[in-house]
């Protein structure tokens, strides 16, 4: 039986369950990608997964995020582990070669406590995972959490989902993860492994 004071984290929360499951594929002196940096919890937990040896490529659109998240990683010690940028993960092809990177992290949505307005979109989000399909190395990892609750999320979702069930006759293996049965739609996770 689950203990009463861990029901509250059952089932776990996509973004509990996606940093459990990509933990231990990503080794260290690995290169990978957040490509919504937001708040840093993402790039704080790959910057511990990559090591020393590693780096970390974050992206995100809004100044107020990449400070927030710098001050996260500084705070950990791990500056030295992570780039930085403030532009579109559609653009993440012209900082990285081609089948170099391990893990790619996408955490769609708005900053919590920001505009919600300021909220990703399908178009550079559909040209983000094309550029990342390029960057990952064969048996790499792809992880996008989507938020079908609200209306644009909801088509984001779609479309996003669409785009990597196109990956399976390519040789990627997915899946996806996520509560059933809620008021509104629940985020769920995807999950892919680049195959050919
Ligand atoms: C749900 S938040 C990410 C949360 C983050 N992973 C964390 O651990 O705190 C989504 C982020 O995506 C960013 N975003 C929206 N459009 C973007 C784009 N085209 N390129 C990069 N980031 C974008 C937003 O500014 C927002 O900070």
């Amino acid at each position: 039986m689950i203990p009463a004071d861990a029901a509250p984290l059952f089932p776990p929360r996509p973004t509990a369950l996606t940093q459990e499951i990509l933990r231990p594929l990503i080794g260290p002196g690995d290169l990978v990608i957040d490509a919504t940096a937001g708040n840093g919890h993402d790039t704080l937990f790959l910057a511990e997964c990559v090591g020393d040896a590693g780096k970390v490529l974050a992206f995100d659109l809004q100044e107020a995020a990449l400070i927030s998240a710098r001050s996260r990683v500084l705070a950990a010690g791990f500056s030295g582990r992570v780039k930085f940028f403030q532009e579109s993960h559609a653009e993440m092809a012209a900082r990285a070669v081609e089948e170099s990177v391990a893990v790619v992290m996408f955490n769609l949505g708005y900053l919590p406590g920001e505009n919600h307005d300021l909220t990703t979109e399908s178009t550079a989000t559909l040209a983000a995972l094309e550029a990342a399909a390029r960057l990952l190395k064969r048996g790499g990892v792809l992880s996008v959490i989507c938020y079908p609750g609200h209306p644009a999320g909801a088509a984001e979702a779609v479309a996003v989902e669409s785009w990597l069930a196109a990956r399976a006759i390519h040789g990627w293996r997915i899946a996806k993860y996520g509560a059933i049965g809620t008021r509104k739609p629940a985020p769920f996770l995807l999950l892919a492994m680049k195959g050919g």
